[in-house]
């Protein structure tokens, strides 16, 4: 039973519309129903359609990734998934429950409880101290004061803080600033962290290294995040998925892999253009799914069987727990013959090429020229995971190669707008 709420969504998102402005929204949604563009519908309507029938669904410990144009639709939508505005049409489940039918009250406390936001501008206190600004959303919880001092002082110090504890927001720099917004997030300890735009007010070095640190961080935390960014080396750092918006509408959902393998059309190609995905990617991002696989159990003719119809000449050997024992060409188990009802693993397999999950693109090359066959891709128990052919490999360090001159020093525009005060209320309604 555990388990299995386990492995429900945490966030699911169906069929979410925002209208701005619409005298009839029932006209508008219709409109959009009859696939009507959002140029159309303002002329004809003078409604803004800002989120357009938006579905997606995130798992529990995943980094999920907006990213878009400026004016696409972003915030909008992430702020409609905590009814900071309320969503015209869709449904939004977090954690189980419906929060588009609840009450005032009953949404309160799903915020307070289950949620934290850290907006582009941090939103702190400029009269309270960097401690007090962090351990703040637990003091209206009603958390202990001994349990809020040290939950706020081990996230100042997961976030590099240590020792400013008793600054004002005033003696810090920007880059400062924004790290007690997140410690403030972290010491919340939330089920699902919303993040608008975090770093894209900081200088780009200074982002570079909160990037960095932040990649490093999620990597110890694991908490469920919807990242905001207009910056594709954020995107691609920190992504487990990327949703890419157009006009209000979600029009490509995939890995950083994916994306730049297989973008769904020109507008994507033209995001991720700039990718250098040795840079960023790793095995996981790049692996296709379970290859022709073979238990070692089977016999020789299940096995051949198995990778017939993969259409595949090797096949990688599972023991009962799924890890992986080596590779067998097809070729060795018909030299065998079918009829042996017990296949000699130790004669026929060779060593599989292996890797784990978080190698580095670049440290794939090597690995697969070793090998004429796939590298396996094992997690960290051994259980094999996915394939890496040589042909996918190539394809992305092409793409590589092609564009690693034009993404150096190209900075994202800086398109955020301005951030208005209703805004830094809401950070301290919700945190
Ligand atoms: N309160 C509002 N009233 C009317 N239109 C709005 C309102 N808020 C947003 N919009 C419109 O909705 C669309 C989406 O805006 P949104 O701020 O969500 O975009 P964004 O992707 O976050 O952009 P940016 O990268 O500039 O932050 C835009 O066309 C915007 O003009
Ligand atoms: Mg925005």
């Amino acid at each position: 039973m555990h388990e299995q709420q386990h492995d429900e969504p945490i966030l699911e998102v169906r069929n979410v519309s925002k209208i701005f402005n619409a005298a009839n929204e029932h006209q508008v949604v219709e409109m959009i129903n009859d696939g009507r563009s959002k140029d159309e519908i303002r002329e004809e309507a003078g409604a803004v359609v800002a989120v357009r029938d938006v579905s997606f669904s995130v798992k529990r410990g995943e980094f999920f990734v907006i990213m878009g144009l400026s004016g696409s639709g972003k915030s909008t939508l992430v702020r409609t998934l905590i009814r900071l505005i309320d969503p015209t049409t869709g449904e939004i489940i977090i954690d189980g429950q419906d929060i588009t039918s609840m009450g005032d009250k009953e949404l309160r406390d799903v915020r307070r409880n289950k949620t934290a936001m850290v907006f582009q501008h941090y939103g702190l206190f400029p009269h309270k101290t960097v401690y007090e600004n962090t351990e703040y959303g637990l003091k209206t919880r009603g958390v202990p004061k001994k349990e809020r001092r040290e939950r706020a002082m081990s996230a100042i110090s997961q976030v590099g803080l240590g020792g400013w504890e008793n600054e004002r927001p005033s003696a810090l720099s920007g880059g400062m600033q924004q790290r007690v917004g997140i410690a403030r997030a972290l010491a919340h300890d939330p089920q699902i962290l919303f993040m608008d735009e975090p770093f894209s007010g900081l200088d780009p070095l200074i982002r570079r290294e909160m990037q960095n640190e932040f990649a490093t961080l999620r990597a110890e935390v694991q908490m469920t995040t919807i990242f905001v960014t207009h910056d594709l080396d954020e995107a691609l750092k920190l992504g487990d998925r990327i949703a890419i918006m157009r006009d209000g509408e979600v029009i490509q959902i995939a890995t950083p892999g994916e994306l730049v393998i297989n973008p769904a059309d020109d507008y994507v190609a033209q995001f991720v253009q700039g990718a250098s995905p040795a840079k960023y990617m790793t095995a996981a991002s790049i692996m296709t799914a379970m290859p022709a696989t073979i238990s070692d159990r089977d016999t020789a003719g299940a096995a051949i069987a198995a990778m017939t119809s993969h259409n595949s000449s090797i096949g990688f050997v599972l023991n009962d727990q799924g890890q992986l024992r080596g590779l067998v060409p097809v070729t060795r188990l018909v030299e065998i013959g079918t009829n042996g009802s017990k296949v000699p693993w130790g004669d026929v397999m060779t060593e599989a090429p292996q890797t784990g999950m978080d190698t580095p693109l670049e440290e794939l090359l090597p690995l697969a020229v070793q090998s004429e066959h796939p590298l396996a891709v094992v997690d960290s128990t051994g259980k094999l995971v996915g394939e890496i052919s040589q042909s996918t490999l190539l394809q992305v360090l092409a793409a590589d190669m092609n564009d690693s001159d034009a993404v150096e020093e190209e900075a994202a525009p800086d398109t955020m707008s301005d951030i208005d005060e209703s805004e830094v209320a809401d950070v301290h309604r919700i945190s």
